[in-house]
């Protein structure tokens, strides 16, 4: 038995070898196609076409900035970066966007991508040339940019996906209710490590939550307290005020407290004074194996920006679709016929 180990050649053991590593990486080796200035021949205006419907669409409303991050984040996580989000339900699909888990995905960072999408396909030569993730992750970056927070160079060569649906979403985003452990595991799952998962939580500096997203934690937290202990003791009045019992279930409020319209690393002094508004956000600090890194990047801002601009590639390059695994969709809710 052992013998025949001996006799295999070692051009197939390489070979075995190879494909081991292509099945054990895949992220890994599908982002090896994206690439800076991926359009420079077929579109080389293409980024400065995204950045002006984006800050064109920022100076009408200050949604667009958490609802295209959030939207490129949930892209990301069900199915990789390949704009299966976008995708409307019809009669017979029900499609990821519309997942009861109620991802109350903001209006405005799908239309951000449907204007851009309009812009670029309206420029001669670009016309159904660019795919609706990478616009979706143009964008992303760019709205970052614009509410203060770090420019960086974006990678593209995303194709769309083939399919979305409601289903492919349980068990693929984290919920507000996690702790340490059930976060790092969710993104190790997509292949982002436990420094990308704090740095990128740091999106929270920017957009609302509706009322029921923390209600736990300030009304029925458990049998012996009313009250996550974790919170601060003022912020908590504050929330209680702004978010009665029976609230309107529309009513979204400010996640950062301090400076709810500039992307800096107000979220990481927030957690520091006890005023994370989920328990996703809070455990950050309480449990003291990521406390160091929030302490870091709250005195830091500098190391946040850095951290962040690369967990965001990091995130950018989950589950890209290549080859015939998608296409470049002419209208990004609907899959081509
Ligand atoms: C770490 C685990 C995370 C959890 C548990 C989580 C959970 C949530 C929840 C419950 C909301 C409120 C939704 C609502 O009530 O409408 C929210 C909002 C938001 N999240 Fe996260 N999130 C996480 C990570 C991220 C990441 C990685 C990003 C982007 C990089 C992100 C970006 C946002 C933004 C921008 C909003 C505000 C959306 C808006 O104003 O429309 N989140 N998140
Ligand atoms: C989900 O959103 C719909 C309306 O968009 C609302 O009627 C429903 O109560 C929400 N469900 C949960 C669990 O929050
Ligand atoms: C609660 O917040 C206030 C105001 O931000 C701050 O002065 C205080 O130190 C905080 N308390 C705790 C326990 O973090």
């Amino acid at each position: 038995m052992a013998r025949q180990v001996f006799d295999v050649s070692p051009v197939l053991v390489m070979w075995v070898l190879l494909l081991n590593l292509c099945l054990f990486f895949p992220n890994k080796a599908s982002s090896a196609q994206l690439r800076q200035n991926y359009y420079a021949n077929t579109c080389p205006n293409v980024e400065k076409i995204v950045r002006g419907v984006v800050t064109q669409k920022f100076q009408q409303t200050f949604v667009t900035v958490p609802g295209t991050l959030r939207l490129f984040f949930h892209d990301c996580f069900v199915q990789g970066c390949d704009a299966s989000v976008m995708i409307a339900s019809t009669s017979s699909n029900t499609a990821e966007k519309d997942n009861p888990i109620n991802l109350s995905l903001a209006g405005d960072g799908f239309d951000t991508v449907i204007k851009a999408k309009a812009a670029v396909d309206a420029t001669s030569g670009c016309t159904n040339k660019v795919s609706c993730a990478d616009i979706l992750a143009m964008a992303a970056r760019d709205v970052v940019a614009l509410a203060g927070g770090p420019s960086f160079a974006v990678e593209l060569g995303r194709l769309d996906g083939l399919s979305s649906t409601s289903s492919s979403v349980n068990g693929n985003l984290p919920l507000p209710t996690f702790d340490l452990d059930k976060l790092t595991s969710m993104f190790a799952s997509h292949g982002l490590s436990q420094n990308d998962m704090i740095a990128l939580s740091g999106a929270h500096s920017v957009g609302f939550s509706h009322c029921n997203q923390f209600a736990n934690r300030i009304y029925s937290y458990s049998t012996k307290s009313q009250v996550d202990p974790s919170i601060n003791k003022s912020y908590v009045g504050q929330l209680q005020s702004m978010c009665p019992k029976n609230v309107d279930p529309r009513i979204a409020i400010n996640m950062d407290p301090n400076t709810p319209r500039t992307f800096d690393n107000m979220y990481y002094k927030n957690l520091q004074q006890g005023e994370g508004l989920f328990t996703s956000d809070q455990v950050l600090y309480t449990d003291t194996r990521s406390r160091p890194t929030v302490n870091l990047w709250a005195s830091n801002p500098t190391s946040f920006n850095n951290a962040f601009a690369a967990a965001m590639i990091n995130l950018g390059r989950v589950g890209v679709k290549t080859g015939s695994q998608g296409n470049i969709r002419r209208d990004c809710s609907v899959f081509n016929s």
